[in-house]
């Protein structure tokens, strides 16, 4: 049985790229310290999992089962997070960039900036560390605003379209104890065309 081995994904801009409002510190520390930890203790877990499958240990795959799932989601979720920011002088960054997605959610939530409202208000309510996502429901077509905890990332019938950090180690050393202002900024460094290629299903744009 081949070892899996991830890698952290290069970033497709600059770390301070997505300044004013995340800053070039956050970016690097976050994508070169926290996620680079997500994938080495994802590829030191999944290899332990392989050695335990072919020695047929299933108490040591039990035990390996909370490392596999907080780390392959924190590495998951950052890959999706990174390709979904865009810095804000770019076309990517418009909402135009993403036609049939802003029309489903003008449908769903009114407008677009009644979807913005509330997907901020889930945002903001998220108690401790975790994930905000628009997510599309395969079966429906449905959009939904979801959250999720820690790293757990969305799996199953929902797709990720849109996906939040929301872990203080996103915003603490540009915005403190001020989430507001760093929920109120991410608007403007969306990728909106990664969006509407992940709502449409387009290869390429989801990852892993
Ligand atoms: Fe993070």
């Amino acid at each position: 049985m081949a070892v899996a081995n991830f890698t952290l994904p290069a970033l497709p801009y600059a770390y301070d790229a997505l300044e004013p409002y995340i800053s070039g510190q956050i970016m690097q520390i976050h994508h070169s310290k926290h996620h680079q930890t997500y994938v080495n203790n994802l590829n030191a877990a999944t290899a332990n999992h392989v050695k335990a499958l072919q020695g047929n240990d299933v108490r040591a795959q039990i035990n390996l089962q909370q490392a596999i799932k907080f780390n392959g989601g924190g590495h998951i979720n950052h890959s999706l997070f990174w390709a979904n920011l865009a810095p804000a002088n770019t076309s990517q960054a418009k909402p135009e960039s993403a036609e049939k997605l802003t029309e489903a959610i003008s449908a769903k939530y009114g407008s677009y900036d009644g979807f913005k409202d509330e997907f901020m208000g889930v945002l903001l309510g998220l108690q401790g560390s975790g994930w905000g996502w628009l997510v599309k429901d395969k079966k429906t077509e449905q959009l939904d605003i979801v959250t999720t905890k820690d790293q757990d990332p969305v799996v199953g019938d929902l797709a990720p379209i849109l996906g939040i950090d929301m872990w203080e180690h996103a915003y603490y050393l540009q915005y403190f104890n001020d989430k507001a202002s760093y929920v109120n900024g991410i608007w403007n460094i969306i990728n909106w065309e990664t969006a509407e290629g992940r709502f449409l299903g387009r290869s390429g744009t989801l990852e892993l």
